[in-house]
């Protein structure tokens, strides 16, 4: 039985992780460790609105466990040494050096994470990869811990997330599965599995807590954002032709996703799909499929690369085209900087670089997100070091008000569906705008009718 739990990587998805097994499981000390102190810090900010992931219901969950049995520290040595289970929860992003940059996922944080529990741990650990890993590094995992350790027991789970950012909390409290991938055949691995599927039990059916191997689970994780992405990118690329067609886009995906075979989740046209995961992860899939030769699997899963970047740049080039071929000193008001709504996380969101793109041709870009905060927004366009960092603070301006965002702007381009754009006083935004005043819909978010009737040119995907 499972009494302490240890996890490593206070994030997105080992705060929000950790914080529903703790609420769950009240009779399981769960401690959450970080080598980044501010980040801790803010997790145990008095005021829980503080903590540093915004999800909807997580400051709820969070003031419910937290010091009861909830507990976030920097003290990551004193955690492992303390805990039966540890859950690894860091960074994988896509690697920027050597071997496999652009591609392959980097998993530096990760080795370092299984050296430091070799190093400490004084007794048996069932050690839970829950970052999305490349299949098979739970053998790489397993070769570091067994070879450099104090002689004490590792058995090794694949647990994969499939939290989706802004519904974390609901994701988290009724999962369609949780998968759990172990070894069976032994007897300590058929323990440790069952261990980990106890800890679920505490609120999750156990037909919905699926077992495979471990090689079956990494691969699932990987496979699952592939196919999501996949679905995207494939009403994406209608949208571009219902453009040309007559066709409309929501129809379309309206009307194949009643098909019970097809499902309707996953067909929403849009600007491109962003977030830490869908890209770096199918970058992951091409990069391995091609290290085993499988050069067609990986030619295929890169189209849905090459479908999501082509979206976000023909959007930011209609914008460019609309506005009579020139957006330069135009002041476009972006209204939505996040990669999805609900979430204050701006990681590879479409907005960074339809941004990127018309900075580049001299446009003044103004944004407003209701959560992301302003030194990110510069920090993500810095980050592609297109320009220099001053160049971009010159031409790129940050607003906590979204009517001053909008005042005299030429273009309005909604990149995130916050639900508030829509109640917006657009008779108001209008009239602040030059004429005429343009809005690009990224998101087919607002009222045609409405914007129209109010004197607006407006725009969207797939229409
Ligand atoms: P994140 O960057 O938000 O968090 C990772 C944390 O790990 C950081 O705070 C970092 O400081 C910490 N860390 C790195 N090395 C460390 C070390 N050696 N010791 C202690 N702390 C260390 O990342 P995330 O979004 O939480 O993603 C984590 C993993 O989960 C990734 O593999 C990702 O692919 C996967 N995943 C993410 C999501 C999501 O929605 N973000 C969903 C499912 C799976
Ligand atoms: C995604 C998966 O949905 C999760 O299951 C997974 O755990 C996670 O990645 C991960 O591994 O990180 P997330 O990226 O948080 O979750 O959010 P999604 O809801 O999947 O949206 C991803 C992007 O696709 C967003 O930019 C979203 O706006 C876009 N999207 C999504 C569309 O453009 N159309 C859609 O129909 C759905």
């Amino acid at each position: 039985m499972v009494n302490k739990i240890c996890c490593i990587g206070a994030g997105y998805v080992g705060g929000p992780t950790m914080a529903v097994i703790a609420q769950k499981c009240p009779d399981i000390k769960v401690t959450v460790v970080d080598i980044n102190e501010q980040r801790i810090a803010a997790w145990n900010d008095e005021d829980v609105t503080k903590i540093p992931v915004y999800e909807p219901g997580l400051d709820a969950v969070v003031a419910e466990a937290r010091g009861r049995n909830l507990f976030f520290s920097t003290e990551v040595d004193k955690a492992i040494d303390e805990a039966d289970m540890i859950f690894i929860s860091v960074n994988t992003p896509t690697k920027t050096y050597g071997v496999g940059k652009g591609m392959a996922a980097d998993l530096k944080y990760i080795e370092l994470c299984a050296r430091q529990i070799a190093r400490v741990a004084t007794s048996d650990k069932i050690v839970v990869e829950k970052s999305t890993l490349p299949v098979r590094t739970a053998s790489a995992l397993k070769d570091i811990l067994d070879n450099t350790g104090n002689g004490v027991k590792f058995d090794i789970l694949s647990n994969p997330e499939f939290l989706a950012e802004g519904t974390a909390v609901e994701d988290l409290h009724s999962p369609d599965r949780v998968l759990i991938g172990g070894d069976e055949s032994t007897e300590e691995g058929a323990a440790a599995l069952k261990a980990l599927v106890d800890v679920y039990a505490h609120w999750v059916p156990r037909e919905c807590i699926l077992t495979t191997n471990v090689w079956s689970s990494e691969l699932s994780k990987l496979t699952a954002n592939a196919v999501l992405a996949q679905r995207v990118s494939s009403i994406n690329s209608l949208s571009e032709l219902c453009e040309v067609t007559e066709a409309d886009v929501n129809e379309v995906a309206r009307a194949i996703g009643m098909d019970s075979r097809i499902g309707s989740k996953f067909l929403k046209a849009s600007v491109g799909f962003g977030g830490s995961c869908f890209q770096k992860d199918i970058l992951n899939l091409v990069y391995i499929a091609k290290s085993y030769g499988l050069n067609e699997v990986a030619d295929y899963w890169e189209q849905v690369i090459i479908m999501n970047d082509h979206q976000k740049g023909r959007f930011a080039r209609n914008i460019i085209s609309t506005l009579y071929n020139t957006v330069s000193g135009k002041k476009i008001a972006f209204l939505g900087w996040a990669f999805k709504k609900d979430t204050n996380d701006t990681r590879e969101s479409a907005a960074i670089y339809v941004a990127d793109i018309l900075l580049s041709e001299q446009a003044k870009v103004s944004v407003y997100d209701p959560k992301v905060e302003e030194y990110q927004v510069y920090s993500d366009v810095d980050y592609l070091g297109t320009r220099s960092s001053e160049e971009n603070t010159e031409n790129l301006t940050v607003f906590n008000d979204p009517y001053e965002a909008c005042k005299g702007a030429h273009a309005i381009a909604v990149l995130t569906e916050w639900d508030e754009f829509k109640s917006y006083d657009w008779q108001k935004i209008y009239d602040g705008m030059l004429k005429p005043a343009f809005v690009f819909d990224g998101r087919r978010l607002l009222d045609e009718k409405q914007l129209k009737s109010i004197g607006f040119q407006y725009q969207t995907i797939g229409r």
